[in-house]
């Protein structure tokens, strides 16, 4: 005949543990008896170390933790600076000059296209085009690369044949985002126009969003990365022409203000 078990007996195999203080908050865990399961005898099971209250709590940290881990790593993937990882629409304060581009800026949505700033150095191109990237880092895969940098890796990364900066490539041409800051700054040659039209023509072929800023007129783009790249970026992009002051000189200048105030 099969032994009866209940929270009352005790059989030699399977005694009652004692009551353990939660490990967190010392309130006091009751071992929890479990009965007959799937043919499996009932047995008592020790207290775990929490209390279902600090286990939660332990859950939910864990899980901010995960979160927080997964935006670093999005970040990092992204290359966003540590300068501009802070910029976001809470901090663009735009003004009669700035208002209209802040506004295209603040509505962008995948199935618009993209977005070409264009303006004269300081005006809040490249902090626009940072606000959106940091918006859909974490989101969605993005890269926000300035473009003399970009080229920069790959030339070197040919002369090292680092496999690495290979990869760069490929993401620049697949990733979800991409924001490709200062074009126009870099120096041209045939590689550079060669290796600028492979990617944004991948890019406009697959319909992939990119963001662009730039000192430079479109005519000026013209010149210097030809017809055939900047025919590709005005069908892809909404063109936004900034005009205005430097905000980095106006900011200096209202500091030294203050100091001699
Ligand atoms: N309207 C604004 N509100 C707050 N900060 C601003 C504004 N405009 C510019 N800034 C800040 O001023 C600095 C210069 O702006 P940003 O780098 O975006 O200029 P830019 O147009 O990209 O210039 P460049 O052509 O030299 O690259 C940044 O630190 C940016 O955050
Ligand atoms: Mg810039
Ligand atoms: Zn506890």
């Amino acid at each position: 005949m099969e032994a009866k078990i209940s929270p009352s007996t005790t059989s030699s195999t399977n005694k009652r543990p004692s009551n353990m203080p939660c490990k967190n908050c010392q309130s006091k865990i009751e071992p929890y008896f479990r009965p007959a399961f799937l043919g499996l005898a009932p047995r008592w099971i020790p207290p775990s170390e929490l209390c279902t209250k600090c286990e939660k709590q332990r859950e939910k940290m864990e899980h901010v933790a995960r979160e927080q881990q997964m935006l670093d790593d999005a970040f990092r993937y992204s290359r966003m600076s540590l300068r501009f990882r802070g910029r976001t629409f809470d901090n663009f304060f735009p003004e009669p000059h700035t208002k209209k581009a802040y506004q295209i800026a603040l509505n962008f949505q995948f199935k618009n296209g993209g977005i070409i700033f264009l303006g004269t150095c300081g005006i809040g191109k490249t902090h626009l085009a940072a606000a959106i990237a940091n918006r859909q880092i974490g989101k969605s895969p993005t890269l926000f690369i300035s473009c003399p940098e970009l080229l920069l890796e790959l030339r070197n990364s040919i002369s090292s044949r680092n496999r690495n900066q290979h990869h760069l490539f490929e993401l620049a041409r697949k990733v979800k985002l991409l924001v490709l800051d200062d074009i126009g700054a870099e120096k041209t040659s045939e590689w550079v126009q060669e290796t600028l039209f492979v990617l944004i023509n991948y890019r406009y072929e697959h319909i992939l969003p990119t963001i662009f800023t730039s000192n430079c007129s479109l005519e000026e783009l013209e010149k210097k990365l030809g017809k055939r790249i900047v025919s590709r970026i005005i069908e892809m992009c909404r063109c936004v022409k900034m005009e205005g002051f430097d905000w980095r000189i106006r900011q200096r200048k209202k500091a030294m203000e203050k100091d001699y105030e």
